[in-house]
């Protein structure tokens, strides 16, 4: 049947006949809010190229915690600025360090009960280098150094879990981290906590804003010899298969309004948890409209977080948990 007969329209007559036809939704719950946490005390440091977006003292890093199990959101996922930087990235693994505070901090707090609290695991906040792996001489004169790596990852997984981190995710792109940080995980009384691995993450400048908040810009070179390259969906499949065969429980897909066609295919792949991660960038670029007008800032909002969980992501990290959760 076709027009006449067959009108579209008539089921987007009233808001409660689409509300009642409308498949996909958005939740609350689904949104996970990065937070980067920072030595200090009261400390409340605006990113400049992230309006709204702060590095926290591990007392504000416990406030934000608070507000944001009040939203319902459904987790944190943590970033950490040590207090000085070098050539290993030590400050990752050490039980005292920053982001093992905030965790130990969060974890006597209410709101840590209603929320997952997710460790990011890399070295480029660490290394003064500002690389996620260690660096060696290598063709371009410099080179990052896969298996040595790997002990740091597994240790930093290690730190971070006994602390308090409900939930270990791997962004550096070593190869064979995953299994690297299961072993890790596993020989050090953390059988129970799960890896959100970063499966396919590509090399994206996106991620600029980031680097400023996180103060982790590679001081040389690119990231293009670990991230991968942005026109390749069959190696991200690869990834994919290869994380979860090494024991990643979850995956995670980044950056995320440039690559929906990736989060799709992964979930008509793969049967685990897919999350996607609204970058530092594609959040930066929304709000400068937002601040120009030239976007309506509360329906931009969710429709680029509805985007993500039609392409087939079941979870969203994203900057602007808070926000959405007020508009849901
Ligand atoms: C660490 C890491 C990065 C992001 C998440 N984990 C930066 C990078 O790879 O350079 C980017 C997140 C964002 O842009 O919001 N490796």
């Amino acid at each position: 049947m076709s027009f006449p007969e067959t009108r579209m329209r008539r089921l987007r007559r009233s808001e409660s006949m689409r509300a009642l036809v409308r498949e996909t939704t958005l939740d609350p719950g689904d949104l996970i809010y990065p937070l980067f946490i920072c030595p200090g005390k009261s400390i409340r440091h605006e990113i400049g190229s992230m309006p709204g977006v702060f590095n926290l003292s591990v007392d504000e890093v416990v406030r934000e915690a608070e507000e944001a199990a009040s939203l319902g959101l459904g987790g944190l996922l943590l970033f950490g600025l040590p207090e000085t930087k070098d050539e290993q990235g030590t400050g990752a693994w050490d039980d005292n360090g920053i982001v093992q505070q905030g965790l130990i901090a969060l974890k006597q707090s209410a709101a840590a009960k209603k929320l997952v609290l997710i460790a990011d695991v890399c070295l480029c906040e660490y290394t003064s280098h500002g690389h996620c792996g260690l660096i060696v001489e290598g063709r371009n004169g410099w080179d990052v150094d896969n298996d040595p790596s790997l002990e740091l990852l597994g240790r930093t997984a290690a730190s971070l879990a006994r602390a308090g981190a409900d939930v270990i995710a791997p962004s550096d792109m070593m190869d064979g981290r995953v299994a690297a940080i299961r072993r890790a995980l596993d020989a050090s009384g953390s059988a129970e906590v799960p890896i959100l691995s970063y499966a396919s993450k590509f090399a994206s400048a996106f991620y600029g804003p980031f680097r400023e908040a996180a103060d982790s810009a590679p001081q040389f070179g690119d990231r293009k010899t670990y991230q991968m390259d942005g026109a390749n969906i069959r190696e991200a499949m690869r990834e994919i298969d290869l994380d979860i065969a090494e024991g990643a429980d979850m995956i995670l897909m980044k950056p995320a309004m440039p690559y929906l066609d990736v989060v799709r295919a992964a979930r008509e792949r793969v049967d685990v948890p897919i999350g996607a991660y609204q970058v530092s960038g594609e959040y930066s670029m929304l709000q400068a409209a937002f601040e120009k007008g030239w976007l309506d800032r509360d329906r931009t909002i969710l429709e680029s977080l509805l985007g993500m969980r039609r392409a087939g992501a079941g979870f969203i990290v994203t900057y602007f948990a808070k926000d959405a959760a007020r508009l849901l």
